[in-house]
């Protein structure tokens, strides 16, 4: 028997929290633009978290937006954000207000919104939106992914000295993994780039720019929207929620099918047996 704590939410209410994400995506973009008009003009001000690990003044108003307006509009669900934190809920939303803050304070327009939603450890909803090129990319579980509206799917790709991966990086482990690693993806014939936003690095895999998205440690609020993008357009992900994957992070790999078996052997991120 299913007790009222396991129910499902009904498409009704996923519908409602499909239609305050999608308008996020829109609010929060428009935050974060105007703080990026605004760089080398006074704001927005930067600091420093760790090495190589930026904040900027937006981060903290793009969340604090996308915080107070789930919180009156649901204020029976959970919240989880990179800049102000959160705890596990049954129901919540995990969000990066901007991520890509690397790129965003140098003035290179590759960062983005990342929102996603959360019921019984499951990922059901999953918005990523780059407000400086006008995509928007969304899916919900079980019903495709789209960019711009347009349906998305992962490339077809099967062969690595074609292949294009993104290999994330943080100085949140020490560099010889990431370097023995990437040896390894190197050895396949594998082009390796790396963009600065783990987020946008998914949503490509998603809709076929890139063949794959590696990190050996990356946080839920980066990856768990494009994780969700990944799956609906027919890419392989690694069970990202293993563990304490949502509090404290996780190694994620997300890939065409094609390539997927060759990049998990490579990076050592397993991935679930079919
Ligand atoms: C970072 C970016 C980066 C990834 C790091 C993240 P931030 O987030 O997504 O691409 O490699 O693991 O921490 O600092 O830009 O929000
Ligand atoms: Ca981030």
């Amino acid at each position: 028997m299913t007790t009222a704590s396991e129910a499902p939410l009904s498409s009704e209410e996923l519908d409602e929290r499909e239609r305050l994400c999608r308008a996020l995506l829109g609010s929060a973009g428009r935050i974060a633009m105007d703080g990026y008009a605004k760089l080398g003009a006074g704001g927005p001000v930067v600091t420093m978290k760790g090495p190589q690990d930026f904040l900027t003044e937006t981060d903290g108003q793009v969340e604090e937006h996308i915080r107070k307006t789930i919180a009156a509009a649901f204020p029976q669900d959970g919240f989880l954000g990179e800049e102000g934190g959160g705890a596990e809920a049954k129901s919540m939303w995990v969000v990066d207000p901007i991520d890509g803050t690397a790129n965003f304070m140098r003035g290179i327009p590759h960062f983005c919104i990342s929102i996603a939603f959360l019921h019984s450890g499951r990922v059901e909803i999953g918005g990523i939106a780059n407000p400086a090129s006008g995509e928007i990319y969304f899916a919900r579980r079980g019903r495709g992914a789209t960019r711009n509206d347009r349906e998305i799917r992962v490339a077809d790709t099967r062969a690595f000295d074609r292949s294009m991966i993104e290999f994330g990086w943080s100085s949140r482990l020490p560099n010889s993994q990431y370097l023995d690693r990437l040896a390894a993806v190197w050895e396949l014939g594998v082009n390796v780039r790396r963009s600065g936003s783990g987020a946008l690095g998914l949503a490509y895999v998603a809709d076929g720019r890139s063949d794959g998205y590696a990190e050996l440690h990356i946080n839920s609020w980066d990856c768990l929207a494009g994780l969700l993008l990944v799956r609906e357009a027919g890419g392989v992900c690694n069970d990202f929620l293993d563990g304490e994957g949502l509090m404290n992070g996780n190694p994620v790999l997300a890939a065409a099918p094609g390539v997927a078996a060759g990049l998990s052997q490579a990076t050592g991120i397993p991935l679930p047996a079919d």
